[in-house]
Order: C-alpha cells, then sequence, then structure tokens
C-alpha cells in the first residue's frame, strides 16, 4: 500500500521519525515492512516495528544502520512509501496492571505503542541505551527509569539494575514487555526465569520476506522451530532457546 509521509524528523543523531497515513488497524507488538527505495534495489523491504497507530496515522521509529534504513531516512513529508502488514504476532493483554516495559535503544517503539494504548496501566518504563543519543520517547512514558552504559543520562549501566530493585519486580507481580538487541532480551529472560516473573520478548533480529516463505527468520523455541515473522516477533518468557 502506498502511503503519503505526513512528518519525518530526525529526533536524536541517526534516529528518525516518520509518520504516514495508514488506513488499517494493527496491535502493539507487530510489525510492518517498508519498501526503502521506489527501484528494486534493495530489494528486500526493512521491518519496522509499529511505534504508533491513531486517527489513521502510523509512525515508526527507526535508526539508520545501513543502506536501506539510511535511504528510509531520505524521505520527506509528501513522499509516499510502500508499507505492507501488519504482521506477526502482538503483545497479549497482561492480567495484571503492573507491567514492566523494557526496551534497550530502538525498541523502544513498540513498548511506546502499547503505553499509548493502554494509558490506564500502571506501567513502568526503564530504558536502556549507550549513550544519551540512544535514549528515545524516555518523556513519553508516565514513569520512566533510564540508564546509560557510560552514565551520559540517568544511572550508569544496564538497564536490568532499576527493572530488578522496581517494586512490583521484587514482589514478583510485574508482567514484563521486553523489546531491543538480543543480548538484553536474553539476559531479561533469563532473570525473568530465575526470579519467576512472567512476560513478554519482541526479537527485532534479521527477517527476509518478513510473511512465512523464505524461512530466513527461523529460531528455536520451546515448542520447536518458530518463524518470527509470523509466529513471532513476540514470545513469552522461557519461550526461546537462546543460540549462545
Ligand atoms: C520485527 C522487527 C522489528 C524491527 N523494528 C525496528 C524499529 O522499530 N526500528 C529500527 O530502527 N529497527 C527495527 N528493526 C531492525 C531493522 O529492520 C534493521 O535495522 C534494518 O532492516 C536494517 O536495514 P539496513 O538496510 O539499513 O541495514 P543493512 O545494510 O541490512 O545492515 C546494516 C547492519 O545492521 C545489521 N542489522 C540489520 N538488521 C538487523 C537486525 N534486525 N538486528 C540486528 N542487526 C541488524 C547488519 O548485520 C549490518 O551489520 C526491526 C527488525 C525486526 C525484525
Ligand atoms: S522473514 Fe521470511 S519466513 Fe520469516
Amino acid at each position: 500500500m502506498k502511503s503519503n509521509i505526513i512528518t519525518s524528523r530526525e529526533v536524536k543523531r541517526g534516529y528518525f521519525r516518520m509518520e504516514f497515513e495508514f488506513a488499517g488497524e494493527a496491535l502493539p507488538g507487530q510489525f510492518i515492512m517498508l519498501k526503502v527505495a521506489e527501484h528494486n534495489d534493495p530489494l528486500l523491504r526493512r521491518p519496522m516495528s509499529i511505534a504508533g497507530l491513531d486517527g489513521g496515522v502510523m509512525s515508526v521509529i527507526f535508526k539508520v544502520v545501513g543502506r536501506g534504513t539510511a535511504l528510509l531516512a531520505e524521505k520527506k513529508a509528501g513522499d509516499h512509501i510502500d508499507v505492507l502488514g501488519p504482521f506477526g504476532s502482538a503483545f497479549t493483554p497482561p492480567k495484571t496492571d503492573a507491567v514492566l516495559l523494557v526496551a534497550g535503544g530502538i525498541g523502544v517503539a513498540p513498548l511506546l505503542f502499547w503505553a499509548k494504548r493502554n494509558p490506564s496501566r500502571r506501567a513502568a518504563a526503564f530504558i536502556g541505551g549507550a549513550t544519551e543519543n540512544d535514549i528515545l520517547c524516555s518523556d513519553e512514558f508516565s514513569e520512566a527509569h533510564v540508564a546509560t552504559e557510560n552514565g551520559s543520562v540517568g544511572r550508569k549501566g544496564l538497564v536490568t539494575a532499576p527493572l530488578i530493585e522496581h517494586a512490583a519486580y521484587k514482589n514478583k507481580t510485574g508482567y514484563i514487555l521486553a523489546c531491543g538487541p538480543t543480548g538484553m532480551l536474553k539476559a531479561i529472560d533469563q532473570l525473568a526465569v530465575k526470579d519467576g516473573l512472567r512476560g513478554e520478548l519482541s526479537l527485532e533480529e534479521r527477517m527476509g520476506c518478513g510473511f512465512g516463505v523464505c524461512l530466513g527468520c527461523v529460531c528455536d523455541t520451546t515448542g520447536g522451530r518458530k518463524r518470527m515473522c509470523v509466529e513471532g516477533p513476540v514470545f513469552k518468557t522461557g519461550e526461546v532457546l537462546w543460540r549462545t
């Protein structure tokens, strides 16, 4: 579907937020596949988490890491973008109000969408990144705990430190929703299993087709081999069998 881009701006160095028209519905945790160039080079679409969808306007937040995202960053308001989706599984509605949203870098995108769709929930966000420049949207959550590896903003260290000190983590009532780099997700998964908390992880590994055909995104889980783009990207804690 060709969509009209409403805004596109650099929100932090190398990080962009784009809003475009979208006529369908989508749920937090799902993703779309964006065609980054008019021609077919690069051929493959790029997967992006949905960061918001309200009143026919969808938003994505992305980091420029290679050719595809660099082309995406060149697009301006008034340009068109070819959008496919939504695809994949969504976060399931937690049975508790004590929701712990844990984001690493660009992983904040689907959690922001979740927070906007669930304003009445007592959710605490834990947002981590390497430096201040990698901390996005922390002011858009009602409760946010920030951690950076170099201490340039928030607490110095990993985002798991403020997470495990939170009351809803310590008393095991918290339900974790996490998205970020694989190492962070693996650490949170192992902590949650060890400490007896439940939750869900949204994986952002590499994808090919995005809709179940190429098998380029298969991961091992306790329920057998699953495609991240169809059965995921959202998996329960304790479900993914980590490779390393
Ligand atoms: C379900 C899902 C949701 C995603 N949501 C977002 C999002 O909201 N915002 C965002 O910025 N990115 C997101 N990504 C990652 C995004 O799709 C990639 O960054 C993008 O496809 C890279 O394209 P490129 O052409 O710029 O980089 P490439 O030229 O393809 O790669 C550049 C470098 O980035 C690495 N890389 C590429 N893709 C990934 C990946 N998925 N994970 C780790 N390293 C990668 C490559 O190994 C290479 O080193 C998501 C990925 C998935 C699977
Ligand atoms: S990306 Fe092709 S099957 Fe998942």
